[in-house]
């Protein structure tokens, strides 16, 4: 199968110092990202706390990338409107959390925001169907969300194939999680045109993260 042409990068900021976010938003600009993934966590939804409206009111201040932020908390409908405030530019919401989903989803597009929808991997498919046609992007969680550095679990790809079938060719699908050139090429072969990554950009063994973001979009879309 061939890859998409125009493969979005969004380098995961929780792989970042939280003592220097406003520098490390910036290498990812100058490093080549085109999205910052911002991953925002409840200790709820998932047994992790990451950070707030007011941590991406300043990630705004650092660049010009797209926010591209990920509400892994509980109540998302009670929230959107305080990060749209802080100049969130794409909000995703996981259809396991505890709201009206569409009516979530048309909160933020009334907004003139993307609204995104995020799915767990023991998700089935089929419950995301009814809310392709009212979404900007749907996210696959490659891992259990909660935490960086785990390993992709390679039975997503399967599922991906599934979801770009159901959604057709137009929507963006971004993975998100373990994304390293290796299961990042995996992924865009499943038809994924978005790949988060955190870990094997910021920590990366030999490259800096301006080299490993350029690693991996070479690879994705050779
Ligand atoms: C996990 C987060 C991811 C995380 C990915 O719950 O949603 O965005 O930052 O990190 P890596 O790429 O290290 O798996
Ligand atoms: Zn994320």
């Amino acid at each position: 199968m061939t890859a998409p042409q125009k493969i979005i990068l969004a380098p995961s900021i929780l792989a970042g110092d939280f003592g220097n976010f406003a520098r490390d938003a910036q290498r990812v600009e100058q490093g080549g990202g085109d999205w910052l993934h911002c991953d925002v966590m409840d200790g709820h939804f998932v047994p992790n706390i990451t950070f707030g409206p007011d941590t991406i009111a300043a990630f705004r201040k650092a660049t010009k990338l797209p926010l591209d932020v990920h509400l892994m908390i509980e109540r998302p409908d009670q929230y959107v409107d305080r990060f749209i405030d802080a100049s969130a530019d794409h909000l995703i919401v996981h259809l396991e959390a505890q709201h009206d989903v569409a009516r979530t989803l048309q909160q933020i597009r009334a907004r003139g925001k993307w609204a995104g929808l995020a799915i767990n991997p023991d998700t089935p498919p089929i419950k995301a169907a009814p809310f392709l046609d009212q979404i900007d992007e749907l996210l696959v969680m490659t891992v259990h969300p909660g935490f960086g550095g785990q390993a992709f679990l390679p039975e997503m790809l399967s599922k991906l194939q599934e979801l770009r079938f159901i959604a057709g060719d137009d929507l963006p699908i971004i993975v998100d999680g373990g994304i390293n050139p290796e299961t990042g090429r995996q992924c865009v072969e499943a038809r994924a045109n978005i790949l988060v990554a955190g870990n094997s950009l910021f920590r990366h063994k030999t490259l800096n993260l301006a080299e490993a973001i350029a690693e991996l979009r070479r690879h994705a879309t050779d």
